[in-house]
């Protein structure tokens, strides 16, 4: 029988008038499909986390909204656009406020942006997330002038690359999900 993982999907923009929930929203539509992944979503634009770092009341109120949500995934999705050739500061203070949530456990991302379709985010997202003990998988799906790629219903003009990397990177946090999964049962991290 497939395992059924705990997929958490990470929106890492919280611009004011941003892109992200159109790519969101289509990934979402792949994750329904399948009957191996149970999507949540962590959405930065609706989480108020300071960037202190401190204990303050208003972190507890954001953080329990976030963090069980981390804690719960056997996998995660991070989406991430590309600003100045990184990922947005909002998702590098999630990632901080964490630590024993994202280990042991598979990253995957897809990206968006200019030219580049956020690619140097994402390289860059991975020296941060072996720094937490975390898997990154190696396909990504990325939209290369995400703004352009997208019709009204806020699907991919040209469905058929995207459609195919979805479910290529999708199989892959699936197989590095579960194995890690069976791992972290039968032996705790010792990291
Ligand atoms: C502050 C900022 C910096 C950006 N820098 C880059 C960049 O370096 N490379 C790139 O390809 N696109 C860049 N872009 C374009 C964004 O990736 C693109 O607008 C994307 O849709 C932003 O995601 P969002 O709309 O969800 O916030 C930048 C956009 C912003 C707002």
């Amino acid at each position: 029988m497939t395992p059924n993982l705990n997929l958490t999907l990470v929106i890492g923009s919280n611009r004011h008038g941003r892109f992200g929930p159109v790519v969101a929203d289509w990934l979402l539509g792949h994750v329904r499909q399948r009957d191996d992944l149970t999507a949540r979503v962590i959405d930065l634009a609706e989480t108020d986390l300071p960037t202190s770092l401190a204990r303050t009341p208003e972190a507890a109120d954001a953080l329990a909204g976030t963090t069980p949500k981390l804690s719960a995934a056997d996998a995660f999705v991070v989406l991430t656009p590309e600003y100045n050739h990184s990922f947005p500061a909002a998702l590098k203070n999630l990632i901080d406020w964490h630590y024993t949530e994202w280990r042991a456990k598979p990253v995957a991302f897809v990206s968006y942006g200019g030219l580049s379709g956020g690619l140097r985010a994402v390289e860059q997202l991975r020296q941060v997330f072996a720094e937490l003990h975390a898997v990154t998988v190696r396909d990504t799906v990325s939209f290369h002038n995400a703004g352009d790629s997208f019709d009204a219903q806020g699907r991919p003009k040209d469905p058929t690359g995207p459609d195919a990397a979805a479910k290529t990177m999708l199989d892959q946090l699936v197989w590095w999900g579960t194995a890690l999964k069976e791992a972290r049962e039968k032996r705790p991290y010792a990291g």
